[in-house]
């Protein structure tokens, strides 16, 4: 990079356009900012070459309720999935083709309205807004941008005023997270009874409680290859679910390839965020993926990042007592690292929970053992 380069100054001048990346593409940039230039060694594209058809685990919940054997054999392919793979589609979910379309088109209402109506909402102001919209949550911290824009909004356990909500998309969020929820609550059942619990213990202890809605916006990009739509990562709560349009783009790491998570017409994306890792002391994985790029789009999704409401929290304690769940009739105590990991992580906390805080940043900023920086914990896991 030239010396000539003020990267601090360039973040500065995008943020303060509250246009996003969109902002670039409808000004007709032919080449990306250099603020969104990824190392080439990140962008790699060890893709799986589709030779052994390998793919992520679909699951059909069509009949789960009324069929002991089905039942059995959906807990045992939820079981299996979370346990290897970390991630699992589902097809015959419940919630109507019709719902999904709309949030889709909800998300691309909002982003492309009005821009003077959107930049109300553009702020970085995670401890006191509810519902805000900006680009790259960590834009000043991360080594590269990433080619998105996000919508957010906290959905439960108190969301926002209908008011607060954009109009282009106000009840559009309200019948998609009540469903979504509604749904959440059917895999931490099927969850529960895949580790052996009883099927309202994860539920029972708040891993539901909370719901945060992330809703992205990658525009169509001139150079794909120079950069991503997200970078590498795993989720920080117990469960995402995510719903995403048929242009493609996500890949998540399995047997150390970049295996695609290819869109099927209906289906929700689930996969098992850092806080489920934790608590069933490694049994299920929070598996890193990441979103790439294509000049063609805009590509929308959807992640619903289930989480603890705060950190009293019956979920968040048992980590905080390095208890873990019980797996299959036995105490399940967090060992080593995970012990560590947790030591810092009560103070933390009460300094700083907000709507958008979850246990897992706290986790990720301990994880060896020594408060870092933020801005070290975002460089050194591009956490989303
Ligand atoms: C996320 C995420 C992937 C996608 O928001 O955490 O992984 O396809 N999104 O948008
Ligand atoms: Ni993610």
């Amino acid at each position: 990079m030239g010396s000539n380069y003020d990267r601090k100054s360039e973040l500065k001048a995008f943020d303060e356009t509250k246009t996003g990346v969109k902002g670039l593409v409808d000004a007709g940039v032919a080449k990306i900012p250099t603020i969104f230039v990824h190392q080439q060694h990140k962008l790699e594209v060890k893709s799986h070459s589709g030779k052994s058809q390998i793919s992520v685990p679909v699951i059909d919940l069509e009949g789960v309720y009324k069929d002991a054997n089905l039942h059995a054999q959906i807990i045992e392919k939820v079981r299996d999935s979370s346990e290897k793979w970390g991630f699992f589609q589902l097809v015959n979910h419940g919630i109507p083709d019709r719902v999904l379309k709309q949030m889709i088109d909800g998300v691309r209402k909002f982003n492309e309205q009005d821009s003077e109506v959107k930049k109300k909402f553009y702020s970085r102001d995670y401890a006191k807004k509810k519902v805000l919209f900006n680009s790259n949550f960590d834009l000043f911290q991360a080594p590269a941008a990433n080619w998105r824009d996000t919508f957010a909004c906290v959905m439960a356990p108190h969301p926002p005023a209908q008011e607060e909500m954009p109009a282009v998309c106000r009840e559009t969020l309200i019948e998609f997270s009540k469903q979504i929820m509604k749904l959440g609550c059917t895999v931490f059942e099927l969850l529960s009874e895949a580790l052996g619990l009883d099927i309202n213990h994860l539920k029972d202890i708040g891993c539901a409680e909370g719901l945060l809605l992330l809703c992205n916006y990658y525009p169509t990009c001139p150079e794909p290859e120079l950069t991503m739509g997200s970078s590498s990562h795993s989720d920080s709560d117990f469960l995402t679910i995510l719903l995403q349009d048929q242009i493609g783009g996500l890949q998540v790491l399995h047997d150390n390839q970049w295996v695609d998570v290819t869109p099927t017409p209906g289906a929700l994306v689930v996969n098992i965020g850092d806080l489920l890792q934790l608590i069933s002391n490694d049994k299920l994985k929070s598996v890193h993926h990441r979103a790439l790029v294509k000049n063609v789009g805009p590509r929308i999704s959807v992640a619903c990042f289930f989480r603890a409401q705060n950190d009293s929290s019956e979920c968040i304690k048992t980590l905080r007592t390095h208890q873990g769940v019980v797996i299959r009739g036995k105490p399940s105590n967090l060992q080593g690292n995970h012990c560590q990991r947790f030591s810092c992580l009560l103070p933390l906390q009460r300094s700083g929970w907000s709507p958008f805080t979850t246990a897992f940043q706290a986790v990720k900023l301990v994880c060896n053992g020594v408060r870092k920086s933020a801005s070290a914990w975002v460089t050194s896991t591009s956490v989303s």
